[in-house]
């Protein structure tokens, strides 16, 4: 049975889902990025990262192709970029997100990284949001600890539904949260939603990673999600696959146990923060 992680609302998503950054935007590539969505839903890797940002919409839109017919099947999180994120803005870009979507609703809409706009702001927006139904829950992106303490001020015990998640930078090379935002997180009940968790293809093809990946006779790419899964019930990861051979790849991490030896071999490669590390964004 697949890992699955749950909100502070009680709901609850599978651990590993599908990115869509850079999808949507080559009309050559459409059709294999359609199959590779519907081959992760398949095999549950049903929730899917998008965002207002990617393509511009494109994304969205292709999301939209993707899971039409199967939206019940969907946890669904799109995000508003900092600029809209104002009180009228943030539901204006939901509601435009939600056009492209092909859907009445989000399961999760997320501040993709802290702008301008008082965060007061972005939070009743949200609130409203999920008060009229078109959201089930909202979260942030890209928060470090300094940024959390400050939406800690903004909910100020006026919010009733609170942050559900920190979707941020996390995989084998980039380990910078486990030093304060991870513990901070946990302190909270939040729980980590990972983004690019094979650095964007890179630890797929990093010579160490693949070693160790063969000893187990798995891929890089699944050894480097399984790495950041080890987190579960803590985290969510979100991976990107733009064929259904690497959905296929992807979905199969979830069944590897990495086992002590590995984890050393990991370790003196890519160790773990000395001290405190700015979060780092892509
Ligand atoms: N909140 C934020 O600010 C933020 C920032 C970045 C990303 N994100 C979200 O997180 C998602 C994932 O991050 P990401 O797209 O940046 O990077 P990623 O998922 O770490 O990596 C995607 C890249 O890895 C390749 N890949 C995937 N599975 C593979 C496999 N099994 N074997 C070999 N290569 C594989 C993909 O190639 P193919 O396309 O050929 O499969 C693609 O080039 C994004 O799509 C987006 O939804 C959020």
């Amino acid at each position: 049975m697949p890992a699955t992680v749950t909100f502070p609302n009680g709901t609850t998503a599978p651990a590993l889902g599908q990115g869509t950054w850079n999808m949507g935007d080559d009309p050559r590539r459409r059709p294999a990025e359609l199959e590779a969505l519907r081959t992760g839903l398949d095999l549950g890797l049903t929730l899917v990262d998008t965002a207002e940002m990617y393509g511009s919409g494109r994304s969205e839109q292709l999301v939209g192709e993707a899971i039409a017919g199967r939206r019940d099947e969907v946890f669904l999180v799109s995000k508003v970029l900092p600029g809209n994120a104002s009180r009228r803005g943030t539901v204006d870009a939901c509601h435009a997100s939600l056009e492209r979507l092909g859907t009445d609703h989000l399961d999760l809409y997320l501040l993709h990284w802290r702008g301008g706009h008082p965060l007061a702001d972005t939070v009743e927006a949200m609130e409203a949001l999920v008060a009229e139904g078109a959201v089930g829950g909202w979260g942030v992106s890209n928060f470090d600890v300094d940024d959390l303490d400050d939406l800690a001020a903004a909910t100020g015990g006026g919010s009733t539904s609170g942050p559900q998640t920190d979707q941020v930078l996390y995989n084998l090379g980039r380990r910078g949260p486990e030093h304060a935002l991870l513990p901070r997180l946990r302190a909270d009940g939040l729980p980590l939603m990972a983004y690019s968790p094979v650095e964007q293809g890179e630890l797929a093809r990093h010579p160490l990673v693949a070693s160790v990946a063969a000893d187990l006779g798995v891929t890089a790419a699944q050894l480097a999600l399984a790495w950041v899964l080890r987190l579960v019930p803590d985290a969510f990861a979100v991976v990107k696959a733009g064929t259904a051979e690497h959905a296929r790849e992807n979905a199969a991490a979830r069944e590897l146990d990495i086992d002590d030896q590995a984890f050393v071999q990991l370790e003196r490669e890519f160790p773990a923060p000395a001290g405190a590390t700015p979060l780092e964004m892509l």
